[in-house]
């Protein structure tokens, strides 16, 4: 399984890669203006530390979309191409494969998105489980779903699940067998975390400083 971080924030980043446990970065519109820094020294400075970063789109059409995805993917090799999940972002996957440029579905809310998405071509698809579960819906139920269809065919999309909102989020997806989930900063450095480790060191630790006496 692979853990992304879904952050436009590189200390962030540099921090978690360090742990030697991160395989990619997914960005979207709302964290890069949160942050406030140039987009493109952004992607690059990320796409030193890992060797997939999602850069989105933010042309509504084709031919923007393609106009920009091809910018994006011509800074550096680990840029992937976020597309959203529309008709024009259909035809904007279609084209990115025919191009050898590698893609990640955003916004994607159901099984038929997810099997459009990768029919088009997309290598990512990006279901939001936590805004499904805002609205009432099950968001875990869906990659199910997701997961159980692509065990009968032979699809090469990955399935990353995103809007991750706590860390059952991630043991859960991994039990499905999702392919990657991007993890907010704030919820992964819950992850190596346990009451009884925390405990259990500080026992080690002062008993350790009874026998040094
Ligand atoms: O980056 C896409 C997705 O992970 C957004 O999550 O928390 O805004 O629903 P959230």
């Amino acid at each position: 399984m692979k853990l992304f971080m879904d952050t436009a924030n590189v200390s962030q980043v540099a921090e978690i890669a360090a742990w030697g446990v991160l395989d990619g970065v997914t960005t979207n519109p709302s964290l890069v203006a949160k942050e406030g820094k140039d987009f493109k020294e952004t992607v690059l400075e990320m796409c030193a530390h890992v060797p997939s970063v999602s850069a989105q789109v933010t042309a509504t059409d084709v031919e923007g979309m393609r106009k920009q995805g091809e910018e994006y993917a011509g800074w550096h090799e680990h840029v992937v191409v976020k597309v959203p999940m529309t008709t024009e972002g259909l035809k904007a996957l279609h084209h990115f494969r025919s191009q050898g440029i590698r893609t990640n579905t955003t916004l994607v809310f159901s099984l038929n998105q997810a099997i459009l998405a990768a029919k088009a071509g997309a290598n990512i698809i990006s279901p939001f489980i936590g805004r499904l579960d805002d609205i009432g819906e099950d968001g875990m139920g869906l990659i199910a779903e997701i997961m159980e269809a692509w065990s009968h065919y032979r699809f090469d999309t990955e399935v990353l699940v995103a809007s991750i909102r706590h860390p059952r989020h991630v043991a859960q997806a991994a039990r499905i067998g999702a392919h990657i989930c991007t993890i907010p900063y704030d919820v992964f450095v819950k992850l190596p975390h346990h009451t009884l480790t925390d405990a259990g060191l500080k026992k080690f630790l002062s008993d350790w400083e009874k026998v040094k006496k």
